[in-house]
């Protein structure tokens, strides 16, 4: 028996995921599959989905593992170059580039080729993290619109707190963006903003998340808008202990347990990305029934509790979060617990974890 921690990554789900985006989305999408697709395998998602409208993706190692499969999809560099080296990376691979300073304009100036690059320039509507603002970003168009180097122009800003239903900011945010009057293709809405339907009918919407199955949204699952997760962790039982009432269990002895209490030993901790936060926080499920963590979480492993939980040995399956037949506990749940989002949790599993791709 192995220790069996792994994240089963169904790429049927994410298939489905892309189709339910599609129909979702007024126009085109742009997939975000940095940070090796959200946790999920850059390369296998890119070999499942193949030839969309573009994939985004943070850096230039990223963007280049994707044009490694398939030498013509558009990508874009959410961060764009950072040197006169990156911006001649991305015109020899083809990758258009996120415009967010005045360093990049002068690289562009200086840069000598006969490549055109398509841009896409940011405002900075109140994230306040990458993006011009009001007065930068029209400078910036004036810029590049008849320059030499520069093939198309599409314009994008970013929402802050999209997360939240009927937000003001987010309000405020497509107000200020919209104000400018561009005969440019417009890009603002994430995954959340596409979900809360807020009509903004931009010519590409930017979703990350949603494509793994996963929703972004307080107080919403992923399948209240027919979403199916993509990753399911699960591991093994390791060992069965009986444990006598009023006994310690784990480092620093956080729980004393009340009555006599089975005790399962399941193979995985922080060690593998699990969330050390969760002792005594969450649960996993077991047999199909709940069974909750109980003391520290370990480096490799943790405690659960199956008093009164049927036929547990070792080498039983358990469920870490995901789907499993007709359980489930969705990621969504155990980083509410974490009091962390689901993106965290997938982007945080480590190289120990075996992936396995159905
Ligand atoms: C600029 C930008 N657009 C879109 C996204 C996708 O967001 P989500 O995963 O919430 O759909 C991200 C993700 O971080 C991003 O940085």
């Amino acid at each position: 028996m192995s220790r069996g921690t792994t994240a089963l990554i169904n790429l049927e789900n994410l298939k489905h995921n892309y189709g339910v985006l599609k129909k979702m989305a007024p126009n085109k999408l742009v997939l975000v599959i940095k940070a090796d697709a959200y946790g999920h395998g850059i390369k296998q998602v890119v070999q499942t989905l193949g030839s969309v409208d573009c994939y985004a993706v943070a850096t230039i190692d990223e963007a280049l593992t994707i044009r490694a499969y398939n030498k013509k999809v558009k990508i874009l560099l959410l961060e764009g170059f950072f040197s006169e080296d990156e911006l001649f990376i991305a015109l020899e691979n083809n990758l258009d580039c996120v415009i967010h300073q005045h360093q990049q304009l002068s690289l562009i100036d200086e840069i000598k080729t006969d490549k055109k690059l398509n841009v896409w320039i940011k405002y900075d509507s109140g994230m306040n993290r990458l993006g011009f603002d009001e007065i930068g970003f029209q400078v910036a168009i004036e810029q590049l619109k008849h320059h030499e180097s520069i093939k198309h122009i599409t314009l994008m800003s970013h929402f802050a707190s999209a997360n939240i239903p009927n937000n003001h900011f987010t309000e405020q945010q497509k107000q200020r963006f919209l104000q400018f009057k561009y005969p440019y293709p417009l890009s603002l809405s994430n995954s959340s903003a596409l979900l809360t339907n807020n009509n903004l009918n931009d010519e590409w919407c930017r979703v990350g998340i949603t494509l793994f199955g996963v929703s972004p949204l307080q107080g919403k699952d992923a399948k209240d808008f027919n979403l199916k997760p993509v990753m399911t962790l699960k591991t093994n039982v390791i060992a069965i202990k009986n444990v006598k009432k009023a006994q310690t269990i784990g480092y620093s002895q956080t729980y004393t347990t009340k009555n006599d209490t089975n005790i399962a030993i399941i193979g995985i901790g922080y060690g593998d990305g699990y969330p050390w936060i969760l002792t005594d926080k969450a649960y996993v499920i077991i047999n199909g029934a709940h069974a909750k963590i109980v003391g520290r979480v370990s480096m490799d492993m943790m405690a659960i509790d199956v008093t009164g939980i049927k036929n547990v040995s070792i080498g039983n399956p358990t469920l870490i979060w995901g789907q499993n037949g007709s359980d489930q506990l969705p990621i969504e749940i155990v980083a509410s617990h974490a009091q962390t989002i689901p993106y965290v949790l997938l982007c945080q599993l480590t190289s120990r974890v075996h992936y396995k791709y159905v």
